[in-house]
């Protein structure tokens, strides 16, 4: 930490210095206000020491000066007079506190320390500021995603790759472009590969460029994605449906961090980082063989799972109101609320399409309401009707016994039943809608013989 001295009194400047010195900081001495001022400009100042009482000009116009070149620098001033009038008009210009003459060693030194103290809060609030910029377009509230930003927050700074999984509409690209926005490569370019939706014997020369003459059509040179992403950020979306001979050129980028263009003969070498992101799981890929392993853990460095919307609700009501905000203002619409039943509904919905399929609903319902407050019936029927409950499913690549699978599902109802009713077959019946004798008949199918907890009410049952 540097102070800056401004003071024209010789004595005091040296007691000011040593007691300070002492303290282990850095101080820099001035006598007049150009002095001063000049020092200020030439090195990297933390704190003034400015009396207010200078030779050359007066001290209320240095404070404002020294502020207006550097709004977070701490200024302390020092009256001679215990003038209250003026001191007062320098803590409204913007001085940290003043010291009236004489004074006390240790109160200089108490009031230097906090001021340094805000001098470094103010740093840090600010440094906080600009990260949080690359978040500005993001929307939060569960812990869920507070943990995943917290983890974007540690890992965008490096230039590990990351891989971002997750179902399609969850934000995995917005995430991207958050970490981009966050990390040193922030001024570089940002570039979105959505592989799926190249041709595949297109995309090494989208990714890689080609030379003139390298394949009929290839009139001229040009440059692939990763060279024009250079010193930046390549987002390669949807990373599991490139080809296996792409994926090969893929890992030898990440590797070496050079490559060769389509038809070329010399190595173009590339600072990139790359974000892969996927809503297949490319864990079963490398299983099946349709997904290299190595290029797998190359990219895999750093995980982030972005869970479905249906998994974090606490995001709802705040993304419903940064999109009813967004989009109030593009309709000319600017103060729009959901009613507490339109919020209802949209907390009940289990979101298949994720974000994305409510900010679509929320576009929807802004543009056709007619008045100031939504309500339920503007939003399309699939919401407003949702299955009771939605069926967890999953289906293996290698496919399954839809009959052994029914019958697991039926099996596990019942057993879930039973349990409810205490293992009275009559009641639990009643529970899943169907005839006791045919309840009977399935449980023997079935083979359940789980004893319930309720064994007594079971024996009972059969008793009576
Ligand atoms: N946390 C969030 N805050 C604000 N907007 C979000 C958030 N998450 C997603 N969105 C918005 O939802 C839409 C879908 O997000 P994005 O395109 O990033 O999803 P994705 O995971 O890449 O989807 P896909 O797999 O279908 O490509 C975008 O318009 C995005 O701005
Ligand atoms: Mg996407």
């Amino acid at each position: 930490m540097r102070i800056l001295i401004i003071d024209d009194e010789p004595v005091l400047q040296d007691v000011l210095a040593t007691l300070l010195r002492r303290e282990g900081f850095a101080v820099v001495q001035a006598t007049t206000a150009a002095e001063g001022l000049k020092a200020f400009e030439e090195q990297e100042v933390d704190l003034v020491l400015l009396d207010l009482m200078l030779p050359d000009r007066p001290g209320l116009e240095v404070l404002k000066e020294l502020k207006s070149k550097d709004p977070e620098v701490c200024v302390i001033v020092i009256t001679a007079f215990s003038s209250v009038e003026s001191a007062i008009t320098a803590m409204r210009e913007g001085a940290f506190h003043y010291i009236p003459k004489p004074f006390k060693n240790q109160e200089v030194v108490l009031t230097v320390r906090k001021g340094l103290e805000q001098r470094q809060l103010r740093k840090e609030n600010r440094v906080l500021r600009q990260r949080l910029e690359g978040l500005d377009r993001m929307v939060w509230r569960s812990q869920a995603m507070e943990e995943i930003i917290e983890l974007v927050r540690r890992a965008a700074p490096s230039r590990s790759n990351i891989l971002l999984t997750g179902e399609s509409g969850t934000g995995k690209e917005l995430l991207a472009r958050a970490i981009h926005q966050l990390s040193p490569r922030a001024q570089g370019p940002f570039i979105v590969v959505n592989t799926s939706s190249v041709p595949h014997d297109l995309l090494e020369t989208t990714l890689f460029g080609h030379v003139r003459g390298a394949f009929t059509g290839a009139v001229a040179t040009k440059k692939g994605l990763f060279e024009l992403a250079d010193g930046g950020t390549i987002f390669l979306d949807e990373i599991g449906t490139v080809p296996l001979p792409t994926q090969a050129k893929l890992l030898r980028v990440i590797q070496e961090r050079e490559f060769i263009p389509v038809g070329g003969e010399h190595v173009v070498r590339v600072d990139v980082r790359i974000i892969a992101a996927t809503n297949a799981d490319l864990q079963h890929m490398v299983a099946e063989g349709t997904f290299r392993e190595d290029l797998y853990y190359r990219l895999n460095v750093i995980t982030i799972k972005l869970p479905p919307l249906r998994e974090r609700k606490e995001d709802i009501p705040a993304l419903a109101s940064f999109f009813l905000k967004r989009f109030g203002e593009e309709n000319g619409k600017p103060h729009l609320t959901l009613s507490p039943r339109a919020l209802d509904v949209l907390m009940a919905y289990h979101w298949p399409g994720n974000v994305r399929q409510l900010e679509n609903v929320i576009e929807r319902a802004v543009v056709l309401s007619p008045g100031p407050v939504i309500e339920p019936d503007l939003f399309p029927a699939e919401v407003l009707q949702p299955p009771s409950q939605p069926v967890e499913v999953s289906v293996p690549a290698d496919g399954l016994d839809l009959k052994e699978a029914v019958n697991r599902y039926t099996k596990a109802l019942i057993e879930a039943s039973l349990a409810r009713c205490g293992g009275v077959q009559r009641r639990a019946a009643q529970l899943l809608g169907v005839r006791p004798s045919t309840l009977n008949e399935m449980i023997r199918r079935l083979g359940i013989t789980a004893e319930p907890a309720g064994g007594v009410a079971r024996s009972s049952e059969k008793l009576s």
